[in-house]
């Protein structure tokens, strides 16, 4: 019986080892202030109200050029470390073998444990370099995804009818980023829009019920325990099923030299490894990282910007004007003439700061441990991010930052500096796409694909909440918000085109 004790402690060594590794050590951040709440300081009131937290850490510590510490609800009670914005360029700096975007993004979702798809450094680089040198060639494309999901979600309706914007955006969103990443056949396939929503939804699922299931110490455990430890390995498989056709067609026609110019991600990235083909799960595991990066923050984001046109109505005449402005010098919408609604780009920035997905971007983890120029020192496996919703509602920087503003931008552009202050820059100021090298490369696709729907949506329908009811407000969980996604606005077509 001895080759029992002796495996036994062969296991018990590898996983005290393993949580030696693994584990996020608060005694080593002990140097770092810690915020929490004076009373009633739980789990539960951490995912409701962290912002709050957020809020009394930032003005002790983070605006005084000093990291704070704060319980993290969603990663077993554990420490996370707040930055200030001073320490921005260092981390936009520093390199990804130290502070690392995509090992934060496997700890913080579990998505080893969870047996989903990685981070994929040839996805966010055909999105980084080939979309957007496409953007422009794509406009009338996704122009055609809006219109036609427009015709099948709004049925005709003369008169009011009801509607939920996040059941007309969400799919519209997964057709228009689709086009983009696999053409026009698949992007359109009802099997495949539901199981690129899905796959979203599992992950946030699987991340969720692992934690509430096993302590951080264990949970390296569940690809073989876990219940639901097959859903994401038969919703991948399924998602290389349906790309093989496109993918494998797209391949012969590469080798054979075919002229036909494809404008998709399936395409980019056959042609980034001419030499060594991916295989088709290789594939989809790419293509739904980038669904993953981005359809629910595209679509959150465009429901908020449309409850904002709903509650701001004084605003639709001036948008509309520029929109006619536009289309009376060009008819046709262009990436030059979408650039020329600056108001609506305006819109759109002051809806996103008021209404972001997440209170914090910019999250890294440190690959090994870290030392900042000024000292501070971040043990290894640290999460550590920037309050990127403070930053955004400091009164220093925006006037009057809890009141809806859209115009603020374009006057800032207008008196500042004309290239700034754009939705899709990013700067000190402005970190709701991130900063340095993995600022969201899909952001200037963002803009586009907004802009393709509001214009639409502006010149042919009309929009108002429900009798008796005002814009929804957001739902917040941990650092996450989210549009309502309930509420029902009721909806009518424009008698007249335009007015
Ligand atoms: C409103 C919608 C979106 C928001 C708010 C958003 C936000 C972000 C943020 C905050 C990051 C991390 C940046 C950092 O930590 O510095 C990011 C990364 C990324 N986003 Fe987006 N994103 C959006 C839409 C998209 C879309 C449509 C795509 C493309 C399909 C996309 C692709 C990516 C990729 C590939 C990365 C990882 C970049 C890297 O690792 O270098 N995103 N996004
Ligand atoms: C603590 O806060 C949570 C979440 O807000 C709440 O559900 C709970 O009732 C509170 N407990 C006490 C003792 O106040
Ligand atoms: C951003 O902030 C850092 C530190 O406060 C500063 O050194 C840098 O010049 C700023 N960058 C810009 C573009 O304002
Ligand atoms: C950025 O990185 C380079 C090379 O790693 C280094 O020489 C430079 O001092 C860094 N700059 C900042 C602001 O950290």
């Amino acid at each position: 019986m001895a080759w029992i004790a002796y495996l036994s402690a062969l296991v018990a060594i590898g996983i005290f080892v393993r949580s030696l590794i693994a584990r996020r050590e608060d005694s080593k951040l002990s140097h770092i202030p810690l915020v929490k709440f004076d009373e009633n300081d739980t789990q539960e009131r951490y995912i409701t109200s962290t912002r709050d937290i957020l809020h009394q850490g930032y003005l002790k510590y983070g605006k005084h050029g000093q990291a704070f510490r704060m319980r993290n609800p969603v990663d077993g009670g554990h420490s996370q470390v707040i930055m200030a914005k001073s320490y921005l360029d260092e981390v936009k700096n520093a390199s990804e073998s130290r502070l690392s975007f995509p090992l934060y993004s496997i700890q913080s979702f579990l998505l080893k444990y969870s047996r989903s798809v990685l981070p994929s450094p040839i996805a966010a680089h055909v999105t980084r370099i080939d979309l957007n040198k496409n953007l422009g060639e794509l406009v009338a494309p996704m122009r055609e995804e809006c219109i036609d999901t427009f015709k099948t979600v709004i049925p005709e309706c003369k008169d009011w009818a009801p509607l939920k914007l996040w059941d007309v955006f969400l799919p519209m969103i997964s057709r228009m980023t689709g086009r983009m990443l696999v053409g026009e056949e698949l992007c359109r396939n009802p099997e495949w829009i539901q199981l690129t929503i899905a796959n979203t939804q599992g992950i946030m699922k699987s991340s969720m019920g692992i934690r509430a299931l096993y302590s951080s110490r264990w949970q390296w455990l569940a690809p073989w325990t876990y219940p639901g430890r097959k859903d994401l390995v038969t919703l991948r498989r399924r998602a290389a099923e349906l790309i093989e056709p496109v993918y494998m067609q797209r391949l012969a026609a590469f080798r054979g030299g075919t002229q036909h110019k494809y404008r998709d991600a399936v395409q980019w990235i056959i042609e980034n490894s001419p030499e060594k083909p991916l295989s088709p799960a290789e594939v989809a595991d790419a293509l739904l990282f980038l669904y993953m990066a981005g359809i629910h923050s595209t679509s959150a984001t465009i429901v908020s910007i449309v409850y904002d046109l709903i509650a701001h109505p004084e605003y639709v005449p001036a948008l509309l004007d520029e929109i006619r402005h536009t289309l009376a010098e060009s008819p046709e919408w262009s990436r030059q003439s979408l650039a020329k609604l600056r108001k609506l780009d305006s819109f759109m920035k002051e809806s996103q700061r008021l209404n972001p997905v997440g209170c914090v971007t910019v999250q890294r983890s440190t690959v090994r441990p870290y030392t900042f120029a000024d000292g501070l020192h971040l043990p290894a496996n640290t999460f550590l991010s920037f309050p990127t919703y403070e930053f955004t509602h400091d009164a220093e920087t925006y006037p009057n930052p809890d009141e809806f503003d859209g115009l603020r931008f374009h006057r800032m552009r207008e008196e500042g500096d004309a290239t700034k202050f754009h939705f899709a820059t990013v700067s000190n100021d402005s970190t709701n796409f991130g900063a340095g090298f993995h600022a969201c490369p899909g952001r200037f696709f963002v803009a586009h694909e907004l802009k393709i729907i509001l214009t639409e949506l502006l010149m042919k329908f009309e929009l108002v909440f429900a009798e008796g009811t005002r814009r929804p407000p957001d739902h917040c969980h941990d650092f996450t918000i989210m549009p309502n996604m309930q509420a029902e606005v009721r909806v009518r077509e424009k008698q007249s085109f335009g007015i």
